[in-house]
């Protein structure tokens, strides 16, 4: 697979632990799960998912899927759905950041709408990945080269200040620091 879809799987693989966390979090809230609730891991998912996924890997996907829409045997619809699902879900990070942080800060446990608000942030999140695993694959067989250079260029020249090792080497060990402490996510299975 192209190295750019490989490191946007990559970054799936790492946003789907950070959701199965996330979700335990929101269980113990409401007894579903045992142990002590934890404001801060959910506050420090949902910044890591503002600080990196919204910073690098949604506008990298979107001159992918904008390079694919430039292709006429494609569903059109299903792509420019993938596309507006980026500002909507950013959305979401904010409004659940704002709202879990001011839970945190009432020293209160959510609302049943503050639940809902979780519990539909994290199945957006989920089915986002899974509609575009299945475009990835898509793309892997109908990219050229020459749009492989396109979108290069397009990446290099947007989002240069973005890309550079420092900020990769530090959004996967901000990952893996946070996914460590829990035994299922730590071991990389999920
Ligand atoms: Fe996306
Ligand atoms: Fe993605």
């Amino acid at each position: 697979m192209n190295h750019l879809l490989d490191q946007l799987e990559n970054d799936h693989r790492r946003i789907l632990r950070l959701m199965y966390l996330l979700n335990r979090e929101l269980d113990k809230f409401v007894g579903l799960k045992t142990g002590k609730h934890n404001y801060d891991q959910v506050l420090e998912i949902l910044d890591y998912i503002q600080t990196y996924p919204e910073a690098w890997h949604h506008p990298v996907e979107d001159i992918i899927f904008k390079q694919l829409l430039t292709k006429s045997n494609v569903n059109h619809p299903a792509i420019e759905e993938l596309l507006h699902a980026h500002p909507r879900l950013e959305a979401l990070s904010a409004q659940m950041a704002y709202v879990f942080g001011e839970y945190q800060a009432a020293n209160m446990v959510p609302s049943p709408q503050a639940m809902r608000l979780g519990r539909q942030y994290h199945a957006e999140q989920m089915s986002h990945i899974h509609a575009e695993r299945s475009i990835f694959s898509l793309i892997d067989k109908l990219f050229s080269n020459a749009d492989w250079d396109e979108v290069n260029a397009k990446v290099a020249s947007q989002l240069k200040f973005r890309d550079s090792q420092s900020i990769d080497e530090g959004y996967i060990l901000r990952c893996e620091s946070i996914t460590a402490k829990h035994a299922f996510t730590g071991t990389g299975l999920h």
